[in-house]
């Protein structure tokens, strides 16, 4: 990507995600976590809404699990502890995230069930996943979403928090409770982006 291109990219998710946060009063916050990231902040998921993230996940034995974009390691150790799910894979750009994701995943004791790719998710193959959670922009998933329309299987699960993947139907969405009001939205493909969304 050129460098102008990619400051450009930038500047939108960083737009984005101060509007989303400036409505919380987080962005004082969200400026301390910006960090050197190319692409999208390390903003993690509540550990309050995993319930209802894993409720809309629904995962089963079997199942390979992506978080795209892992941080970490949250949501990929928490599925790995509470499913008998095949594996579950973090994909993270950053070093330091990825290596702390691994002493999270040793801590837990499901080192042996998570696979740690550090990468660009642009770039890594996901093609065996059954499942993909991304907390990411809208204009990252938008980004994404030839990939994944490439790359997944019919009946693949793809969960987003907060941001829609823009063209696509979701199955489902459902509001967590507590304060900090959430949206997770539930795709399936081979019918969300056959039928076209918002
Ligand atoms: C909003 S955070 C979500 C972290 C984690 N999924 C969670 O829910 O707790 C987005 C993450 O994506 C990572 N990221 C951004 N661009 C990436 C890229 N191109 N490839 C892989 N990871 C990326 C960031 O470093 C950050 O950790």
């Amino acid at each position: 990507m050129a460098g102008g291109e990619a400051r450009g990219r930038r500047k939108d998710y960083e737009d984005e995600y101060s509007r989303l946060w400036d409505t919380s009063g987080m962005l004082g916050w969200l400026a301390l976590t910006m960090g050197g990231n190319p692409l999208v902040p390390f903003v993690p998921t509540r550990r309050e809404n995993l319930d209802t993230i894993f409720e809309v996940l629904d995962l089963k034995e079997g199942d390979v699990f992506y978080d795209l974009g892992c941080g970490d390691g949250r949501v990929v150790i928490e599925a790995a502890k509470r499913y008998p799910i095949k594996r579950a894979v973090c994909v993270e750009t950053r070093g330091d995230l990825l290596e702390e994701a691994r002493r999270n995943a040793e801590k837990a004791g499901v080192q042996d069930k998570v696979v740690f790719v550090q990468g660009d998710f642009f770039k890594v193959p996901i093609s065996d996943a059954t499942a993909v959670y991304m907390y990411l922009l809208t204009s990252v998933n938008e980004a994404l979403k030839p990939k994944l329309e490439k790359e997944l299987r019919p009946g693949t699960r793809v969960v987003t928090l907060d941001f829609p993947i823009t063209g696509w139907k979701p199955v489902k969405v459902v509001e967590t409770t507590g304060v900090w009001q959430r949206k997770v939205y539930l795709y399936i493909v081979g019918v969300s982006d056959k039928q076209g969304g918002e």
